[in-house]
């Protein structure tokens, strides 16, 4: 376990350190300190409406961001938290309107990690975007955070995060519950805890004219390389491809996934660096519908990934 007085210590100072949570790495920044949090916009290449996540290591401070907590997060929070779930409040007057975009909501999680929850509980409450530069794949490992922002960068080694894929984010203040961001708490598992269905909106809030999620309107997640879904007929070589089932063409190009989404999740965004830095003209990921029975909420959650990563 890496010494984290370090960080703690220039967290304090009003420095950003990136961490490891169990979605992807961070970037964290004291909740409380502007301007600490305005160096994440800078360093990040943010636009100023795209609003930040609080991550607090305890419920009791929730109080300090949230005007009410509804019934309905008390059921969340109860079976989901620590974890992948980011749930969207009223927010309260002190909060910052740099963390919230000057929107009239703030968004917060605990994550499921014990690192990010010995630093948070030494530092109190943190905003952290993920740690990557605009427009870049969120990381999923520490070296990923590295190559986006320098060698020197002050980053706590978890290894490799076990979800891969960022929290969802769940939308409390619309009269029924709406997924921002689909993610690995899906609709049938909210919808079981809540007892009624809510939306999963992530697609209607990018073409309404005001986003309910700002980050939904920026186009994220995509490498350099040109990215394809769907069938796979012919393989080239210059062409790193992430299929489903055994091919005679299998080579170090081609890796076989055998429809376990959960591994996919847990590699996408590490395969979408390797094909920039191995210089693959383009990736191409072979349809993984067969599979949406099975794993209903990551399907949806790659599947938003990678319609973003293809530019449609
Ligand atoms: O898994 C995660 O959520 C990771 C780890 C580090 O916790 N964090 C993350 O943060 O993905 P970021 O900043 O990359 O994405 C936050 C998303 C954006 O789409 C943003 O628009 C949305 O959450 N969001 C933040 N505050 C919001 C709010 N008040 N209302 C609606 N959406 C909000
Ligand atoms: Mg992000």
């Amino acid at each position: 376990m890496p010494d984290l007085n370090k960080y703690i210590d220039l967290i304090k100072s009003g420095d950003i350190v990136a961490f490891p949570t169990e979605t992807v790495y961070g970037l964290g920044a004291d909740a409380w300190n502007p301007a600490a949090i305005k160096k994440i916009f800078e360093l990040k290449g943010r636009p100023a409406d795209n609003p930040l996540i609080v991550h607090i290591s305890d419920k009791n401070q929730l109080n300090d961001f949230v005007a009410q907590i509804p019934d309905s997060a008390q059921k969340l929070m109860d079976a989901f938290w620590p974890g992948p779930l980011t749930l969207v409040f009223k927010k309260k007057p002190a909060v910052l309107d740099l963390i919230t975009g000057g929107l009239n909501t703030v968004a917060l999680r605990i994550p499921d990690h014990s690192l990010a929850i010995e630093l948070i509980s030494n530092t109190g409450p943190l905003v952290a975007p993920s740690a990557n530069k605009s427009g870049h794949p969120s990381p999923t490992k520490a070296a990923h955070v590295l190559s986006d922002f320098g060698a020197d960068f002050p980053v706590i080694d978890g290894g490799a995060t076990e979800i891969g894929l960022e929290s969802t984010v769940l939308d409390l203040t619309a009269k029924v519950p709406a997924i921002l961001r689909p993610g690995k708490i899906g609709v049938q598992e909210i919808g079981n805890v809540l007892g009624i269905e809510i939306e999963a909106g992530s697609s209607q809030t990018e073409k309404t004219e005001i986003p309910k999620s700002p980050g939904q309107k920026y186009s994220h997640y995509k490498p350099k390389a040109e990215v394809y879904y769907g069938d796979i007929s012919n393989f080239e070589k210059n062409t790193l491809y992430l299929v489903q089932r055994e091919r005679i063409e299998s080579s170090k190009n081609v890796i076989n996934y055998s429809g376990d989404l959960e591994l996919l999740s847990q590699e996408l965004y590490d395969r979408f660096r390797q094909t920039d830095i191995k210089g693959f003209k383009a990736v191409s990921i072979e349809s993984i519908e067969d599979y949406c029975y099975q794993y209903p909420s990551l399907y949806d959650a790659l599947l938003n990934r990678i319609e973003k990563a293809t530019g449609k």
